[in-house]
């Protein structure tokens, strides 16, 4: 090991296991955080301020804790959404942002679709009535849910989530799907028979809607009052991508209102969700504590895929995956110039 790889330090934050560590401790000094909170920010920050690399699942990190890290050249993050993680500022420092896309793809897809299941079936409110034996006569119409199979799905944002959705829905369940993208998706619509549709008639037409764009300015608070009132009011709304893409408040209101049928939600405008807010009292809403990925075979390999990225950055190989790759290099080719 040379003396310039020796000297790399690196900070990482929740959930690496012990071999993910040790691959990180070969060539690097490492200050490891299972949790930054008020009883050890003091001294993440003084890691932080010696570090070249950080690494690590929900980063707490803005522009006044950057400047405070004069060292740092890579953040690694072990998540595909980096809208918690201020970019602008990176680039500005040069810093390369790398996330781990597709091996939560399949996973965060089935959790979209346990939500559809849950919110269409009614599973959570049924299982609470026989727990709670309430469960004392035949079920009548007033339990009956609605059927899955055979209804119009449709996805908002066909990316690579949004697909994996579709294809469940197609094929799994015999789903008309539509889709709302920047451009048309040849494979699906020729796989899946799936049909693009501009957001307002994709809301218009779908009985499911399910929410899968990232979260970014063009996106927040996409589906507001005016869009909640598009859908039918037989409908579900599905959202497993950010809790700002939707105007909660409106939500609400939809579901109070019977504007929609029901909501299932695995993010929140505020997470952890508030035990005050008015959807915890909502029979008509399926919740979830944002476990997109959450199972151990993804969570695992998410944080595999940023310790490889962390390390090729550092070492020079390349990362995998990188968000902000170009800036990154005009940053390193500015820099070379002066
Ligand atoms: C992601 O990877 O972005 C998931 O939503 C977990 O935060």
């Amino acid at each position: 090991m040379d003396e310039q790889t020796k000297s790399w330090r690196i900070v990482a934050v929740r959930r690496l296991s012990e071999a993910q560590l040790k691959s990180l401790s070969e060539v690097a000094e490492v200050d490891y955080f299972e949790d930054v909170d008020e009883s050890n920010r003091a001294d993440f920050m003084t890691a932080l301020s010696k570090a070249h690399g950080l690494i690590g699942g929900k980063l707490e990190l803005d522009e006044t804790m950057l400047a405070e890290a004069p060292e740092l050249q890579v953040v690694s993050t072990i998540s595909v959404g980096y809208d918690h993680l201020p970019l602008e500022a990176l680039n500005r420092r040069g810093i390369l942002l790398c996330n781990t896309p597709d091996v939560l793809t399949e996973t965060t897809a089935d959790t979209a679709f346990a939500l559809i299941m849950a919110t269409q079936r009614r599973l959570v409110e049924l299982a609470s009535l026989v727990r709670d034996g309430g469960w004392r006569a035949h079920i009548g119409a007033e339990h009956f849910g609605v059927d899955v199979h055979s209804k119009t799905l449709g996805i908002v944002g066909a990316g690579r989530i949004g697909t994996a959705i579709a294809r469940r829905g197609a094929l799994g369940f015999g789903m008309p799907i539509l889709y709302t993208a920047s451009s048309s998706k040849t494979a699906l619509e020729q796989q899946l028979g799936a049909q693009r549709r501009e957001l307002n008639d994709l809301l218009a037409e779908s009985d499911i809607v399910c929410i899968s764009v990232p979260y970014n300015d063009d996106t927040h608070h996409l589906i507001d009052a005016d869009a909640l009132a598009r859908m039918k009011p037989t409908a579900a709304l599905i959202n497993i991508a950010r809790g700002k893409v939707v105007d909660e408040p409106a939500l609400i209101e939809a579901l109070r209102c019977s504007g929609i049928r029901a909501a299932g939600l695995d993010v929140f405008a505020e997470e952890p969700l508030p035990a005050n807010s008015p959807l915890a009292a909502m029979n008509n809403v399926v919740m979830t504590p944002h476990i997109g990925s959450a199972t151990h075979e993804t969570r695992e390999a998410m944080a595999q895929l940023a310790v490889v990225n962390l390390l090729g950055a550092l070492i020079g190989s390349g990362p995998l995956n990188a968000v902000n790759v170009n800036d990154w290099l005009r940053s390193a080719a500015n820099a070379k110039e002066a």
